[in-house]
């Protein structure tokens, strides 16, 4: 008998169907990232049991899910599943334990296989048994020796966009949204943690019980399981780290409460009760993950003097933008990004001025053109028309600073009380909701464009949401302080003498990054090494800052630079720090080998996002495993 033939028999007697693919047809599909019927059957909560076994690199257990039908016709519910072994599928509660019928349609277009349940009568939930593999693509296993502690192992979760699929079966799609219940047993000595309500003390048993009562995508359910410590810090906020980062979190992040007065004095009450953080070990590909009730931040963000912590107001605006609304698909991520960039830096404005708020926007609008420059003009929309087959894919800062400067737009037309007015509505309008950019357009028509007599029209929107480029009516923003750096550098002979007259002693971060992004391209060893000697740039202990002047080294070819390139590139997974250092190696004739040899020795460490970025960098390289994404 052929394997899968006995694979299917054993499953058939088993009381389930195999997963022989030839004979099922894939579902027609509602949202282009999912396979989940929601149109008939809504999954309206699920409730997780789960242990984490790091001896075999999975979590296994059980999801029994309670579900809606919508249409009385339904014979099935489709869900989402990446890499999953499904064990058996039964109904809970019943005296004999029965056995539903299902098979999986395994896609070849990176989505996974949609689980397709056939559904009982009578029978309100049901419960999956089922393991994540080694290489689930939202989870990450790291060894003990990855973490700051290096005594014990570390696992956390990241589902967006289409990840949580592969650690739960779920209707994985934005527009779905459950409450969710787990229970997670872990090795004693790890402290486990979720996107819900979190303890304050590590429990003894090593189990964790969870809830989160508020309905959410399966994108933002999260989990982390790790040497934690723990400290409350505020009224709302306690930071979950490893030991080696507590404390200086707690300091870095100590203007968080600030930030949730700031917001719910901009677009009404916070709604999730507690606001934590949890600072993850350096592999962390993102900088930060809105994960309710818990971010998920980088630390490479800690830079000592609180100078990177727009990334937690950053964040934190998510609580409204994105948890509480919505996009409907990833095809309207801007809703969700661009939203919470404009909210970003309205929190900033109110947390750390005007000034800091400028030059950050300046930095980001001086990144977004540099990226435009360079990209398909059919990715410049906020909205995309394309079919996009993965959403990890078409990431870039359109979405989040292009959305942000529109918003912008909108506010100076129409007058910053009437916008906000307009927000505070929208939030409350859509609450727990999902939307999709033609919702957003009629509701905006009616409650904006209208009302405002000719100040913002539906045709400049379309030319905002639809066309690629940056519209003339952009509002550039504009900074004294980087008025005064500008003309420091047009005057500047780059040699020790010559820049011993930079009055640098006060700058910011983003003062430091505005001058290293305003000198010349190309520059010569001498004026490197003169750089180098009198600001100690290779020696930067801010992420951020090292990242500029290790871009700088290689494009300038700087060797005294190299050593921190090397250990930079191996400690820390941040994909938005990292990839386009390899991408300058793998440009460069004379550092591709470099950038191979570094690569070889990291790639073990980085996330399966970031060797996904970086793998395609070095086409020759040979990798011994290689990653199902
Ligand atoms: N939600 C995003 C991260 C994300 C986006 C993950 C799309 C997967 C798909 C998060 O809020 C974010 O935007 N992080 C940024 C923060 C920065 C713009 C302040 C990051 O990680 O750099
Ligand atoms: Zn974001």
């Amino acid at each position: 008998m052929k394997k899968t033939v006995l694979f299917c028999f054993i499953l058939l007697i088993s009381g389930g169907l195999c997963a022989e693919t030839s004979k099922h047809k894939l579902p027609k599909q509602i949202d282009p990232h999912s396979f989940a019927n929601f149109d008939e059957v809504v999954v309206t909560h699920m409730s997780l049991n789960l242990q984490a076994n790091f001896k075999k690199s999975r979590l296994e257990g059980s999801n029994t899910l309670r579900y809606q039908v919508l249409k009385p016709t339904a014979k099935h519910l489709i869900l989402d599943t990446r890499d999953l072994v499904i064990k058996r599928i039964t109904y809970p509660g019943s005296k004999k334990e029965l056995k539903a019928k299902w098979h999986l349609i395994q896609a070849d277009n990176g989505l996974g296989a949609a689980l397709k349940i056939t559904l009982p009568e009578n029978h309100p939930d049901l419960t999956i048994h089922y393991h994540s593999q080694p290489q689930a693509s939202g989870l990450q296993w790291l060894t003990a020796s990855q973490t700051a502690g290096n005594k014990h192992p570390f696992l956390f979760s990241q589902s967006q966009a289409i990840h949580a699929r592969s650690w739960i079966p779920s209707q994985d799609s934005p527009s779905v949204r459950t409450t969710y219940t787990a229970t997670i047993t872990a090795p004693k000595a790890l402290w486990v943690v979720m996107s819900a309500q979190n303890q304050a003390e590590k429990s003894a048993d090593g189990v964790y019980h969870f809830n989160m009562p508020q309905a959410i995508p399966a994108y933002l359910i999260a989990i982390a399981v790790g040497d934690l410590a723990y400290k409350n810090i505020s009224k709302h906020v306690s930071i979950y780290a490893e030991d080696a980062y507590l404390e200086k979190a707690a300091y870095e992040f100590a203007e968080t409460e600030n930030m949730i007065t700031a917001a719910e004095k901009l677009y009404g009450a916070y709604r999730w009760g507690t606001y934590d953080l949890l600072i993850l070990p350096p592999s962390f590909p993102f900088g930060g993950m809105e994960n309710p009730r818990l971010s998920f931040i980088t630390p490479t963000v800690i830079a000592g003097d609180r100078s990177l912590d727009s990334l937690i107001a950053h964040e934190l605006a998510h609580s409204w933008s994105g948890n509480l609304v919505t996009n409907a698909s990833w095809r309207d991520l801007w809703l969700n990004e661009g939203f919470t960039t404009y909210f970003e830096a309205r929190i900033t404005e109110a947390v750390h001025g005007t000034e800091r708020m400028k030059m950050e926007a300046a930095l980001n609008l001086q990144g977004l053109k540099a990226e435009m420059a360079e990209m398909d003009p059919k990715y410049q929309a906020l909205a995309l028309k394309e079919n996009i087959n993965d959403p990890d894919d078409v990431f870039s800062g359109v979405a989040y600073d292009k959305g942000r400067f529109f918003l912008e737009w909108m506010e100076v037309a129409v007058g910053r009380p009437t916008f906000d007015a307009f927000l505070n509505k929208y939030f409350d309008d859509f609450a727990f909701k999902s939307i999709s950019t033609d919702q957003f357009l009629q509701y905006l028509d009616k409650h904006l464009i209208q009302p405002s007599q000719g100040k913002i029209t539906m045709k400049a929107v379309k030319q905002w949401i639809y066309e690629p480029g940056l519209p003339d009516t952009l509002p550039v923003p504009t900074t004294d302080r980087f008025k005064v750096i500008d003309k420091q550098v047009a005057d500047l002979t780059i040699n020790d003498k010559g820049l011993k007259k930079i009055a640098s002693d006060q700058w910011t971060t983003q003062e430091w990054l505005h001058f290293m992004k305003a000198l010349p391209e190309q520059l010569n060893q001498k004026q490197m090494q003169a750089l180098d000697n009198h600001f100690q740039f290779s020696q930067a202990a801010n992420a951020e800052i090292a990242h500029v002047w290790l871009m700088m080294s290689i494009k300038n070819d700087f060797q005294p630079a190299f050593a921190r390139l090397i250990s930079y590139l191996n400690e820390i997974g941040r994909m938005k720090l990292i990839v386009p250092l390899y991408q300058a190696l793998a440009e460069s004739k004379a550092h591709q080998n470099l950038g191979k040899n570094i690569y070889q020795s990291a790639r073990p460490g980085y996330h399966n996002l970031a060797r996904y970025k970086i793998d395609p960098l070095f086409p020759d390289m040979k990798f011994e495993t290689q990653d199902a994404k």
